[in-house]
């Protein structure tokens, strides 16, 4: 008999909004509890970067073959990235329940006649090369409930940090920023707030020639620009109530740029202004809808942004700002957790959407399972080997 899916390893796997890496994570439920076993982060290789990035934001016109192939090629590095982790670890492919694997989102509109999300990284190139039964395609469920299938991450963010009879919020600072709010009484809310670190990183590499602006050096470097910020704050996202969820399709340089105001400012302050969008529509966020939240718990690539981070300590005074390191969760791999976690709610059948967080008609079980070969699974059962 196999062992319940409900303990055991799972392997989570994600390139998120700013297609920085994909990153992976060996995760083992201990009596429901994810433990992270072992991490890595693996590098995209440059041309397919660009590639992706020039279709998400729209400057590539859509070429069928293109897509079916970049589908394939993700595919490939994602599995590339499982493959490695399991080789750092020592682990075997087949004591690993499951990969979770959200895939790279090329687009997400989840309004409009025919709402829709779409991530690449063909699962079954992943569950072929690993050996290991693959799930993946989380968000469109709950797309298709009426959702915004996105944020995924609040009900992991809950599981791992609320805390009874205190209002808590847990910040994601990825390309996109999402809040997840911990209120007292148990509730969970969440939404994407707006940009975090995606406009910082294209303005960057058009001004620098480097990724991204390491400790926000190149921010501190200028001075925010008020006519500017005022502009970029008047976009009509900021106000929408939530259930609401962006990508890179809306947050774009090209978005920036149809600002005309943009046209009179240097570039290191441009960089300092959108430093501040991101700080302000944050703070605004979490003080219009967690007003009595007395921490802020961050997670993502941003909480190494010293200038960032302390911006946003200065806009949330009185409340505490700190990573979520400081509870002994690593804040670059809770996103991978939770993709991990999501796989597992699969194969156990439950929910691992908030419908409170996305809008959708109710909970529903995410994703689809690609099983590894007939082969790799018969000999799992009658070996018995776990
Ligand atoms: N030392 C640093 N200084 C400044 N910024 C950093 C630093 N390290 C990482 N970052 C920022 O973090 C970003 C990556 O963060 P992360 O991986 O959480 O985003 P993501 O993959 O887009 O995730 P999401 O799906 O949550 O949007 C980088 O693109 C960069 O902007
Ligand atoms: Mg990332």
């Amino acid at each position: 008999m196999p062992p319940s899916a409900a303990e055991g390893l799972y392997l989570g796997l994600i390139s998120g909004t700013s297609a920085d890496s994909i990153d992976a994570v060996l995760v083992d439920f201990i009596r429901g509890t994810p433990q992270v076993q072992a991490t890595h982060t693996h590098p995209w290789p440059s041309m397919l970067r660009d590639h992706m990035l020039a279709l998400a934001q729209g400057e590539a016109a859509v070429d069928l073959d293109a897509v079916g192939r970049l589908d394939v090629a993700i595919g490939h590095c994602f599995a590339d990235a499982a493959l490695h982790l399991l080789e750092q670890s020592g682990t075997a492919a087949d004591t690993v329940r499951a990969i979770g694997s959200h895939g790279q989102t090329l687009r997400h509109r989840p309004s409009g006649e025919h709402p829709f999300t779409l991530q690449l990284g063909d699962p079954t190139v992943i569950a072929e090369r690993c050996g290991i039964d693959v799930v993946a395609d989380f968000r469109r469920a709950d797309v298709a409930a009426g959702g915004q299938g996105a944020p995924l991450l609040p009900a992991l963010h809950a599981m791992l940090l609320a805390r009874p009879g205190r209002t808590r919020v847990v910040l994601n600072l990825g390309g996109i920023a999402n809040i997840t709010v911990l209120d007292a009484d148990g509730s969970v809310r969440g939404f994407d707030t707006g940009p975090a670190n995606g406009l910082l990183d294209a303005w960057c590499m058009r001004h620098r020639g480097e990724p991204f602006d390491r400790d926000g050096v190149f921010a501190a470097s200028g001075k925010v620009d008020l006519s500017l910020l005022d502009a970029l704050l008047a976009d009509g996202y900021f106000a929408l109530a939530p259930p609401k969820s962006t990508g890179r399709e809306y947050f774009h340089l090209d978005w920036l740029t149809t600002h005309p105001q943009l046209a009179a400012v240097h570039p290191a302050d441009v960089q300092a202004t959108l430093l501040e969008l991101t700080a302000r529509s944050v703070a605004t966020a979490i003080t219009q809808h967690a007003p009595t939240a007395e921490e802020v718990l961050a997670c993502g690539g941003g909480t190494h942004n010293s200038v960032l981070m302390r911006r946003l300590g200065e806009l949330l005074t009185p409340r505490a700002v700190y990573s979520t390191a400081q509870y002994g969760i690593d804040p670059d791999f809770l996103e991978a957790t939770a993709f991990a976690w999501l796989a597992r709610q699969r194969l156990l059948g439950l929910p691992g959407n908030l419908p409170a967080v996305t809008g959708a008609r109710g909970p529903r079980v995410l994703g689809a399972i690609y099983q590894a070969s007939a082969a790799v699974s018969s000999s799992r059962i009658f070996s018995g080997a776990h």
